[in-house]
């Protein structure tokens, strides 16, 4: 078997964002082995990742991070090098619906990943890395003005970003009290490819395909940051090798955006991908009961990151909208094998009886 330079655990690779780091290491890395762990849950998606199947530099394996014992057994089988952690229950509105997950996986979870590595890297740290991949949420709401920075102070609200600052905190204690080298990065709202369609965008891109109302929550005022996922794959790449060790980065794609006008200029790209005639997909738009707890606005700082690591975002924010639609309506298929079963029940719950 070939020797490999590091082998490297990413955890939630069948997911979103988890599927587009795993692709960029294991084409950019081939003398790492990327081992890619990931529960399959409803979110999780092994049609994400076909094009790697065959790639000599990869692996799946299908475990749940709660099982610590099983993440125990795995450091000791596979002597992972690092540990990039992105495996997470990541729906806000779900967390609304069922906290419990989000904490079993999002913070019993990541303890169980911090022990293992904790126990298995205890007598040599060089050239091992825990990275934690957190959300902007972490830092609560701003008003009109203003950006979080990596000081801001946490101040969750959501069962998600509540237990995904309880794990950034989990992370730091094992750092400062066990030297565990490790390294955070939070980042904004994520659109692109393979996106589940119960977040903004695919589900507005779906529903628009599908002829069915676009539900905006409250009046659509609320702000997010968007940034095209390759670009934050390409981010914790950079973070991964160059990051300090014990620091957190923000990464954010200084592309702030009022739902209501992401939602109208989505609306339009759509009409005019379709050849529908312009203004057909607005008509959808339909103000419903808004979501609990609904923080304000995110926009992030993310100058430490440009500054340390050069890093910037490439693609505006027209490119990506309309690169993402392109995607979704190529890839209908997926759509319609990710919309069934499962989530249609979901949907019921979230929209029909709201
Ligand atoms: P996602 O929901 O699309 O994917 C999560 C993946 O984790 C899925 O493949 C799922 O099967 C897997 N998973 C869930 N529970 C598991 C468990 N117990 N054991 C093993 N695997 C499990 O999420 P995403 O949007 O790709 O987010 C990935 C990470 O990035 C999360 O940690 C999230 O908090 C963070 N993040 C997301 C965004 C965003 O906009 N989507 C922005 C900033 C940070
Ligand atoms: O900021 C980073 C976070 O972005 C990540 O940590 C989360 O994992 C990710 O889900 C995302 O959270 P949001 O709650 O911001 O994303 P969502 O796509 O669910 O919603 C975006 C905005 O759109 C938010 O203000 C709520 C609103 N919305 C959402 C849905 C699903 C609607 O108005 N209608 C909807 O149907």
């Amino acid at each position: 078997m070939k020797d490999f330079k590091k082998h490297i655990l990413i955890t939630g690779g069948a997911g979103f964002i988890g599927s587009h780091v795993v692709r960029l290491f294991v084409n950019k890395y081939p003398d790492y082995c990327i081992y890619n762990l990931d529960k399959l849950t409803y979110a999780g998606n092994l049609a994400n990742l076909k094009d790697l199947e065959d790639k000599p530099n990869y692996r799946f394996i299908k475990a749940d991070i709660v099982d610590g014992e099983h993440m125990l057994n795995l450091f000791a089988e596979h002597k992972f090098d690092g540990v990039i952690h992105l495996a997470a229950e990541s729906h806000v509105d779900r967390s609304i619906a069922n906290p419990m997950e989000f904490i079993m996986t999002n913070i019993v979870g990541t303890v169980n990943l911090l022990n293992a590595a904790k126990f298995h890297w205890q007598n040599d740290h060089s050239g091992k890395l825990f990275f934690h991949i957190s959300t902007d949420e972490v830092y609560g709401s701003l008003g009109e003005e203003g950006f979080f920075t990596e000081e801001t102070s946490y101040d969750p609200h959501s069962p998600y970003s509540a237990s995904k600052a309880s794990s950034d905190h989990l992370v730091r204690a094992y750092h400062d009290t066990f030297g565990l080298p490790m390294v955070i990065s939070n980042c904004s709202n994520n659109y692109g490819p393979n996106q589940f369609p119960e977040k903004l965008i695919p589900l507005f891109i779906n529903n628009i395909r599908n002829n069915k109302p676009l539900p905006v929550y409250g009046k659509g005022e609320n702000v997010r940051d968007w940034l095209y996922v390759v670009d934050h794959a390409n981010a914790i790449d950079i973070i991964y090798h160059k990051g300090r060790i014990g620091e957190t980065y923000n990464i954010g794609g200084n592309n702030e955006w009022k739902n209501i006008d992401l939602i109208r200029v989505l609306c339009s790209v759509m009409d005019e991908k379709l050849k529908r005639p312009a203004g057909t997909s607005e008509k959808l738009i339909t103000f419903v009961k808004d979501r609990a707890g609904h923080d304000l606005r995110y926009a992030i700082d993310s100058g430490k990151l440009q500054r340390e690591l050069d890093w910037t975002p490439s693609l505006q924010f027209e490119q990506g909208v309309s690169l993402t639609v392109d995607w979704y309506l190529n890839n209908q298929d997926w759509l319609d094998e990710v919309t069934s079963g499962e989530y249609l029940k979901y949907y019921e719950e979230q929209y029909v009886k709201r």
